[in-house]
């Protein structure tokens, strides 16, 4: 085990000191968690000059609370926030993320969810079963025979991209494109992100508008019974959505739609491998293979923090946020509270201590979580009955991308 040596707390004035581009600290955020909730679960980041929170109390509570948003500009201007004018080089990536659904906050974003919602709710995601497990089925046929493979370029990569191009009306030829634009843009998201970042995640914005643009344009023409056609027909209170909002829904969905379930197929796969459980006894029924979902998604979650901004005056754990203030919720820390789950590092599939907040809570709660829960709950099972004696060929490496936790290959052999 490295040393976390890029780690320092001060609990007396709750200030921490933490390289998120340190190895060591990206490659196990979990020991860092540990240590932040025996120490200093709100905290200050000095690299990052804000406050998070990690308490899973604080950090529910915070999700839910209407005295912080995703968005600002709507109750304060630039010049009074202190904020700079937009860059001009990220000018394509802020056009598709001004109406995303994560970046806007109410009447917008009821108007914009209403329209999607319907489309994965459970009883809707469900119909794609027999779909999931035909290509994971697939998938696994490809390989079986070499008796090794990198899991995610083979498997994990394929599945998410594939079930949501089918929902939204993307042709699938395009799976691997849109894995491209969709890297490039999640860099935004990094911590540290360059210049050359930044750029790389403007051009595949622009092109990916430019792309769903066409495709927006065949379905005007030509209706088919997918997403796309759907958000473009249907009428929410006499208003349709505009292009832009259309751009921007797709975007997101695609975007969202794969890029976190990919992580966490990687990510299951090797927590259950690492935990010396016999997979067999971790897939009986419908039940235990829920279970053991959900404890994979509570002790090595996908996406690992959120921020929101202060829209009024308030405190919370004893810090004073003021209009226009930032706070980052740290979800996978928030799954580690030892008050909420006792002996939080531990792998435990038959936990009873109620949900892990992956999937976020409240009015941004991930719309997409019944299709991850269901792509989950199919192809973890399927790909040990499968291929048992699965093992890990190789110590796997996470990816240098903190927000987003996820490994660069899992390799695998059986
Ligand atoms: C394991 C997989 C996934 C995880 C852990 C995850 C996690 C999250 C989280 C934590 C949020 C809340 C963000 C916030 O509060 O600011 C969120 C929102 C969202 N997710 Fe997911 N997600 C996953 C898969 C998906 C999928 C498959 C879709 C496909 C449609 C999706 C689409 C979205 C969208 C559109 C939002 C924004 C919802 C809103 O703001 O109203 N996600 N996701």
């Amino acid at each position: 085990m490295t040393d976390l040596s890029s780690l320092s707390i001060d609990p007396a004035t709750r200030r921490v000191s933490l390289d998120a581009r340190d190895p060591a600290f990206y490659s196990d955020p979990n020991r860092a968690y540990a240590a932040l909730h025996a120490n200093c679960p709100t905290f200050y980041w000095e690299e990052q000059k804000q406050w998070f929170v990690t308490g899973y109390d604080h950090v529910n509570a915070l999700l839910r609370d209407r005295r912080f948003g995703r968005q600002i500009l709507h109750i304060a201007t630039r010049e009074e926030l202190g904020l700079p004018e937009p860059a001009a080089h990220t000018r394509h990536f802020d056009k598709a993320e001004e109406h995303s659904l994560l970046e806007i906050e109410p009447p917008e974003h009821t108007r914009l969810r209403t329209l999607v919602n319907r489309a994965f709710v459970s009883r809707h995601v469900e119909k794609m079963t027999p779909e999931i497990e035909e290509l994971a089925n697939r998938l696994i046929d490809g390989f079986e025979k070499d008796g090794k493979t990198e899991l995610l370029s083979t498997f994990a990569d394929i599945i998410p991209v594939t079930m949501i191009a089918r929902m939204i009306g993307i042709p699938e030829e395009m799976g691997p494109q849109l894995l491209k634009w969709s890297h490039d843009y999640v860099g935004m998201y990094m911590f540290k992100r360059t210049r050359a970042d930044e750029e790389a995640a403007d051009r595949s914005a622009k092109e990916f508008a430019d792309y769903v643009r066409t495709v927006i344009a065949e379905r005007r023409a030509e209706p088919r019974d997918d997403l796309l056609s759907h958000m473009i027909h249907t009428e929410h209170k006499g208003q349709f959505l505009t292009e832009d909002e259309l751009i921007s829904t797709t975007i997101v969905l695609l975007n969202a739609g794969h890029e976190a379930t990919v992580h966490q197929i990687g990510n299951s796969v090797r927590v259950i491998l690492e935990s010396g459980i016999d997979p067999a006894t971790l897939f009986t029924d419908e039940k235990t293979t829920e279970r053991t979902v959900e404890e994979t998604l509570r002790i090595c979650a996908p996406v690992h923090i959120f921020q929101r901004w202060c829209l009024e005056p308030c405190e919370i754990d004893g810090v004073s946020f003021k209009r226009g203030d930032k706070v980052s919720m740290i979800l996978a820390a928030a799954n580690l509270d030892p008050h909420k789950f006792p002996e939080p590092l531990t792998f435990k599939p038959d936990r009873d201590e109620g949900a892990n907040l992956s999937f976020g809570a409240g009015i941004h709660f991930c719309i997409g979580a019944p299709l991850a829960r269901l792509e989950l709950n199919i192809v973890l099972p399927l790909l040990f009955k499968r291929l048992p004696g699965l093992r890990i060929a190789q110590t796997p490496v996470v990816k240098d991308v903190y927000h987003f936790h996820g490994l660069e290959r899992l390799d695998l052999t059986w």
